[in-house]
């Protein structure tokens, strides 16, 4: 693969991704100054995702707004595919989903799908995926939801629910939408053929529940897209609003390219990973840096490919002045690479110490979240 090529797929992220190009070959729409204004009346603040453009693309966004402001509240609607422990990659969007539940007062509802990752991977049996998506659900819980307003539901266990809808979706789908739309082919198991239409299900629950539409806004990064296109195809055939979309941005991966991923455990971190475990992944991390001090100080590094200072975009420093210095001290030279991984240990420590207390708070609540039927 050549240094432009990258691929992004619900299953694999891989390469620089060009964002703009993902706009213009998934037909989203960038996130533009005047989208921000009409949200920063809302919220009457912008959270740094939004200010730093981390989440950058959307569908009917503005719909939303246009429902929102005429007094139909939206629900939101995001999710996991439990194949493993959580990585601080997962937490973006669900950090910007508890900005607009607190902001718009809107339901969350929280798709475990541990029959998704049950059917894809096949080292994992079906009581490995269960067993993580309650793991997980910590890791949700701990992010502050509330709980009168947050639903979590495991495919495996809330099916009733979801089969009618996913069969009545199921119905208008082919094989000839989802090959073309997921790159399924002869050999692909059947489940995964069929699973679209349970993780659209969820796009509809509320409308289905209560008997009337109502708007949907789906957070997530970029690489679930691809269900939220067939969700909005069938959407009007069952006479039902289109779900909206917001997408932010990948948080990268420790190694060069790509985002952060579970399967490969070295190029992530882990919300149960100790400080230590933490401090050495940082340790051994790629940067924008030059080979040797000398040359560091005479070209400066290039914060633009590297993960450490995507490390502070994304989540460990959210003050724009202190990371705009940061910025220019790397360019400059001024900052070695060594120090930055120094300093970011730091953060990630008392950020793991902290969000570890509370996912094992979230122990006791966690049936206060669980949808069961
Ligand atoms: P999963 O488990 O691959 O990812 C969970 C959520 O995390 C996002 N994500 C990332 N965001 C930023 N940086 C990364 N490095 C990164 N890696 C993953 C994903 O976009 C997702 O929002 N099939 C889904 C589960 C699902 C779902 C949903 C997700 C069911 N319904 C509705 C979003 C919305 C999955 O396997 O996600």
């Amino acid at each position: 693969m050549d240094e432009q090529e990258f691929v992004v797929t619900p299953w694999e992220v891989r390469g620089k991704v060009d964002y703009e190009k993902l706009i213009r070959d998934f037909g989203t729409n960038p996130i533009t100054e005047d989208l921000l204004e009409r949200i920063r009346k809302h919220t009457h603040e912008l959270h740094p995702f939004l200010r730093r453009g981390a989440f950058f693309s959307h569908r009917d966004f503005d719909w939303i707004l246009d429902k929102y402001e005429v007094g139909e509240k939206f629900f939101l609607y995001t999710g996991r595919g439990p194949s493993g422990h959580t990585h601080l990659g997962h937490l973006i969007p669900w950090i910007f989903t508890k900005y607009l539940q607190d902001k718009f007062d809107a339901e969350l509802y929280f798709q475990m799908t541990d029959d998704e990752k049950f059917l894809h991977d096949p080292e994992l049996n079906l009581n490995e995926t269960t067993k993580y998506a309650y793991e997980n659900a910590l890791d949700v819980i701990a992010c502050g939801f509330d709980p009168k307003k947050t639903f979590i539901f495991l495919d495996t266990e809330y099916m009733k629910t979801l089969y009618k809808i996913a069969a009545q979706f199921a119905k208008h789908v082919t094989f000839s939408t989802v090959k073309a739309a997921f790159g399924f082919d002869a050999s692909t198991n059947i489940g995964l053929i069929f699973f679209p239409s349970i993780q659209a299900a969820p796009c509809f629950f509320p409308s289905i529940l209560k008997g009337k539409n109502v708007p949907c806004l789906i957070p997530a990064a970029i690489d679930q897209s691809v269900y939220w296109r067939v969700a909005r195809d069938v959407a009007p055939k069952l006479g039902l609003y289109k779900p909206a979309e917001i997408h932010s941005k990948f948080f990268p991966s420790l190694m060069r390219g790509g985002k952060m991923s579970a399967s490969e455990p070295e190029t992530a971190i882990f919300t149960i990973d100790s400080p230590k475990v933490a401090k050495r992944k940082i340790g051994n991390a790629f940067t924008g840096g030059q080979p040797t001090i000398k040359e560091q100080r005479e070209k400066g590094g290039n914060p633009d490919i590297c993960p450490i200072y995507f490390y502070e975009y994304f989540l460990f420093d959210w003050d724009d002045k202190s990371l705009a210095k940061t910025y220019r001290s790397c360019r400059d030279g001024c900052l070695l690479c060594g120090e930055h991984k120094q300093t970011l240990a730091k953060s990630v420590k008392s950020f793991l110490t902290e969000h570890q207390k509370k996912r094992e708070k979230a122990r006791d609540k966690m049936e206060n979240f669980i949808l069961r039927d």
